[in-house]
């Protein structure tokens, strides 16, 4: 990560950096965001995104000025059971355009969210109505698709969790939405580095702090012998998380908010990239006073959620069994013959040779790209929107889609309004192409190494316009966006 600016650390990683233990925060926080439970189409939820105040910073540290919905850092926390209807009405109070996207969901094309795509930015002082059915279980989240890479790095963002009609049986059901920012000594944000073009040209604004559901961690405190569900969200704007899970047995049940076919035990340490989700089946196996944790591992080392074991007592009642898949959602499968098959070549970026590409059906040299229009990133020689879409289908076709990444940094392509299952995955390796098994679960965002070569399937069952984007944000921002097409 040596492309990273130098940047100040605050008290709070040398409180909290992991030494040769890891260290745990004596400060116990709050985990449960506050949580509306709507049912059929009733009254709508609130939601007014505005500057405020979050406490993201240990206790006795300033808070820090941000952007937020409702009032806090996440947003309201959303629950919902599958099959019902959600109704948010918008209230703009921002001094800005904002809009409501909802992340991963199969939603109604009218209510995506996506500024100049599904609908205009709403005004300030302004209200938009989203109404729509959920018909996938799983966790997911909001966020404005209206300058997202400002927006979101400023805090707006919220969890919607979609529950299954029969969940698993477990003790609890926790969801944490894990942030990087990027705050200057006096716990403010870093507003210079917002549109920062040497950080767009790279990994993306990568932060120096991390957050828990809006704290600098979480403590939670257990039973040995309980099992929860822990449900992650990374609303990063552009870091890859790196995370370490020690003292419990986990066991990956779900990503993106699609049910794994067959759960995984988490051995190694996972990557959670911008926008990704995971659920995990978390058992207390260790003994009672013992501790678990979920940390960072990768340039920040930092525990974000502490797991404190009793020290005497044990959950009582009947052992938990072998963990079970979740039932699938309604996805359909794609054909093994697709109906047409379009490549995406990703360019640009710094050590990227682009020399020029196409901005607004003009061609230009990438000097006036980045000088005018701050454009760094192309996909298929275009950058930012194209006129014309990737492609367009007939509702129902299967689509394969092969993508290179001919650039020099990884990026997380998002696919709106569908999931897609990874069919071939090649790597560059010094001795070579090499092929890399490919898992079969669905996913709305797919992780791309550098040199990589990823081709994914999906059903284009979904009426619309649809947004296909790296989601670190300040690529997306960057010139890294197409979209595509499904017929009625
Ligand atoms: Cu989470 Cu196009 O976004
Ligand atoms: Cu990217």
């Amino acid at each position: 990560m040596s492309h990273l600016p130098e940047k100040p650390f605050t008290r709070r990683q040398m409180l909290t950096g992991l030494g040769s233990s890891l260290a745990l925060s004596v400060l116990p926080h709050g985990v449960m965001a506050q949580t509306l439970q709507p049912t059929k189409q009733t009254r709508p939820i609130i939601m007014t995104p505005q500057a405020g105040k979050a406490p993201l910073m240990e206790k006795g540290l300033p808070e820090t000025a941000v952007w937020q919905f409702n009032d806090q850092v996440p947003g309201t926390e959303l629950r919902v059971r599958q099959g019902d209807w959600l109704h948010a009405r918008l209230v703009n109070r921002l001094k800005q355009t904002t809009t409501i996207h909802w992340h991963g969901i199969r939603i109604d094309n009218k209510m995506d969210g996506v500024a100049h795509l599904t609908q205009e930015g709403v005004k300030p002082g302004e209200n938009f109505e989203y109404r729509f059915q959920l018909p996938d279980a799983g966790t997911y989240w909001y966020h404005p698709h209206d300058k997202s890479w400002e927006q979101v790095a400023r805090g707006l963002y919220g969890l919607l969790i979609v529950e299954e009609k029969n969940p698993p049986k477990v003790d609890r059901d926790l969801a944490f939405a894990l942030d990087d920012w990027w705050l200057k000594a006096d716990g403010q944000l870093d507003e210079a580095s917002f549109g920062n073009i040497g950080e767009w040209a790279h990994g993306g604004r990568t932060g120096n702090v991390l957050s828990v559901n809006g704290k600098p961690n979480a403590d939670i405190f257990v039973q040995a012998g309980e099992r929860l569900r822990v449900r992650l969200c990374s609303t990063a704007n552009a870091r890859i998380l790196q995370l370490r899970i020690q003292g419990c047995e986990a066991t990956l049940i779900a990503l993106d908010g699609q049910p794994l076919s067959v759960p995984r035990p988490v051995t190694k340490d996972m990557l959670l990239p911008p926008g990704a989700r995971a659920d995990l089946i978390l058992d207390m196996t260790q003994n009672p006073g013992s501790r678990a944790v979920i940390a960072e591992t990768s340039d920040l080392r930092v525990p974000l959620i502490n797991f404190r074991y009793h020290y005497s007592e044990k959950r009582q009642g009947k052992a938990y069994g072998d963990v079970v898949a979740l039932p699938p959602n309604p996805l359909a499968a794609p054909s093994l013959t697709p109906d047409q098959k379009v490549t995406l070549d990703m360019t640009g970026g710094a050590m990227g040779g682009m020399a020029k590409a196409i901005y607004k059906g003009k061609e230009m040299p990438i000097g006036e790209l980045v000088d005018k229009h701050k454009m760094i990133w192309a996909l298929n020689g275009v950058a930012g929107m194209p006129e014309k879409p990737l492609f367009f289908a007939k509702k129902g076709q299967t689509i394969e889609v092969r993508m290179l990444n001919n650039t020099a940094f990884p990026h997380v392509m998002h696919f709106h309004g569908h999931h897609v299952l990874e069919v071939k995955r090649i790597r560059q390796t010094r001795k070579g192409r090499k092929t890399i098994a490919s898992r079969d679960d669905w996913r709305d965002s797919v992780l791309m190494d550098r040199s990589e070569e990823v081709t994914v399937t999906l059903v284009a069952d979904n009426p619309g316009k649809w947004m296909l984007h790296c989601h670190m944000l300040e690529h997306q921002a960057g010139g890294m966006m197409t979209w595509f097409k499904v017929e009625t």
